[in-house]
């Protein structure tokens, strides 16, 4: 099947990385179109995750429209004004839809003047900017998720964990003493996480005890170093791991492995995402859970919306709320289910 499309929009008509040919009747044929993507770092598990499931969405796209679905993908390596110049080589290359993963959610404003002025539209993704940000053109959109569903998923996660397992309770006081491992200083998904995982624990009916928290910006290595640090200073009164992702919570982990700690006393630990390896984690008993952040789901979501765009589709089908946001829910992830969402994405492959 062939994409044959009237072509009714500016947006489209801008759009040098496509091809059109004549149609019968006025419609032109889309032969071709082109979406940059800029990541603010390739090498954040959760993000390459969701990037490897782009571009098999984008393949699947191509084979079933017959239309070249061609994805360029930059890493702005945590620079804004790497990721500002980035945009500008994407418009300059002709892309038709730009997708932006921001390093600084709070300064989007270089790329959102470049897109009006070349009208192109562009699907914010992960990092999410502010409502007026947002707003601040027709053609800006956003991808993600709702922060604080993940953190009342983990926060149940830990109460279910605490209520069920007495052995938690190393030191038999009734309270559930734990350190948080926080993602980025100002990511909107650290800040929400950590205040809703706690509040939710308390909701549930479990007194806690904050001993302390250390900021690991999503990373593995940091957050290993940082748990180090707060094992060497709390030991083993640290009853509960509260990781703002499974990056942060595998690093505690090795931290744990580190220092020799017998593994009937280590302390529960919990991360969100569900990347390939914190599934695995929660498979072999290492993780209590984990919540998984939709990164199927955003991928195609980002793709579908992308691919409409480009050929001046019809938009309807993504139910866009406000005309701007899709959202994926997250789901609670314990032994038990884990298989399924393994099994998942090993018949995804
Ligand atoms: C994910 C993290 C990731 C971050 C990057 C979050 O939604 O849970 O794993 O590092 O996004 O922006």
């Amino acid at each position: 099947m062939r994409a044959c499309v009237l072509l009714f929009s500016g947006l489209m008509a801008a759009g040098a990385g496509m091809t059109a040919v004549g149609c019968s009747g006025g419609e032109q044929e889309i032969k071709s179109i082109k979406i940059g993507v800029t990541v603010y770092d390739q090498y954040d598990t959760f993000v390459a995750q969701l990037m490897t499931e782009f571009d098999r969405y984008a393949a699947i796209k191509e084979e079933e429209t017959g239309v070249a679905v061609n994805v360029e993908v930059y890493n702005a390596a945590d620079s804004q004004s790497t990721q500002n110049g980035q945009v500008e080589s994407m418009i300059e290359e002709g892309c038709n839809v730009i997708c932006v993963n921001l390093v600084d959610r709070t300064d989007p404003t270089t790329i959102i003047d470049m897109a009006e002025k070349s009208n192109v539209p562009i699907i914010f993704f992960n990092r999410e900017l502010v409502e007026e940000d947002l707003e601040r053109w027709e053609h800006l959109y956003y991808v993600g998720a709702e922060a604080f569903e993940s953190g009342i998923m983990e926060g149940e996660l830990a109460a279910e964990a605490f209520a069920e397992d007495a052995s938690l309770d190393k030191n038999g006081d009734g309270v559930f003493q734990y350190v948080v491992l926080e993602g980025e200083a100002g990511h909107q998904d650290a800040i929400v996480r950590t205040e809703y995982s706690v509040s939710t624990i308390v909701q549930n009916g479990v007194e806690v005890e904050k001993l302390g928290y250390a900021i690991a910006n999503w990373n593995r290595a940091q957050a290993q170093t940082k748990m180090a640090q707060l094992l060497s200073e709390y030991g083993d009164a640290i009853e509960l791991v509260l990781a703002n992702n499974d990056d942060m919570a595998l690093g505690a982990i090795d931290a744990l492995k580190a220092a020799d700690i017998p593994r009937e006393e280590w302390p529960a630990v919990v991360g969100i995402d569900g990347t390939d390896v914190g599934l695995e984690a929660v498979k072999n008993g290492e993780m209590i859970g984990t919540v998984y952040n939709d990164k199927e789901g955003q991928a195609l979501a980002m793709l579908e919306l992308a691919y409409g765009l480009s050929t001046g589709g019809d938009l309807s089908d993504l139910e866009l709320l406000e005309g701007k946001y899709i959202r994926l829910p997250y789901s609670k992830v314990t032994a038990d289910v884990v298989d399924d969402y393994i099994k998942n994405s090993d018949a995804e492959e």
